[in-house]
């Protein structure tokens, strides 16, 4: 294993990026939500569109995870303004998962919150996503709140909110 997390700087990245986020999305979010509401929050969020209007109007980082040359993840942060750090996308391929690699990803979040002088980082996570709530908690996430958001389209988002005090 041989793994890089850097910034996404230029748009051949981005697109491969949001080729990627297509992939996992319809892979991981199958037995959590509907095929509908996947199709609708890809193309809402994670159409390369979407993408550089998150980057160049609402301060959003986004990092690309390589294991040699293979891009495999992505993480998208933003520093909010109060002292909090919103981790907003964390996303492995399932060929990687189960190999620590998602503690590299967090280590790096951590690494650009206190950076940016945040003293906690806080995510959305729905419900029923039980691996990744499973990872939050081992790295040291609590259950802050629970949010239903509506996001149009017919469709909600059922999250907790997780919190990591820095
Ligand atoms: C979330 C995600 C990035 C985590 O990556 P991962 O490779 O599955 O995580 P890891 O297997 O490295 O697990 C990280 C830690 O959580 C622990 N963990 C994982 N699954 C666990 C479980 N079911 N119960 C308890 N602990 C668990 C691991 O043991 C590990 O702890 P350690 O580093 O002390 O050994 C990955 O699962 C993913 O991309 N999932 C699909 C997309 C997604 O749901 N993203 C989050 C949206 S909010």
């Amino acid at each position: 294993m041989d793994i890089t997390i850097k910034k996404v700087k230029y748009l051949p990245e981005l697109r491969r990026v949001a080729e990627l986020a297509d992939e996992i999305w319809h892979e991981c979010f199958t037995d959590i939500i509907s095929l509908g509401q996947i199709d609708y929050m890809v193309e809402r969020f994670q159409y390369l569109d979407a993408m550089i209007r998150q980057i160049e109007e609402q301060s959003y980082t986004y990092l690309s995870v390589y294991d040699g040359g293979d891009l495999c993840g992505y993480i998208a942060v933003k520093p909010e303004q109060d002292d909090r750090f919103f981790l907003s996308k964390l996303y492995l391929r399932v060929d990687k998962r189960g190999q620590g690699i998602a503690r590299l990803m967090l280590e790096r979040v951590f690494e650009e919150a206190r950076k940016h002088g945040k003293s906690s980082v806080y995510l959305t996570v729905n419900k029923h996503n039980d691996r990744a709530i499973a990872v939050y908690k081992r790295t040291g996430f609590t259950v802050t709140d629970s949010v239903v958001t509506d996001i149009g389209g017919g469709y909600v988002m059922d999250d907790y909110i997780f919190t990591y005090v820095l």
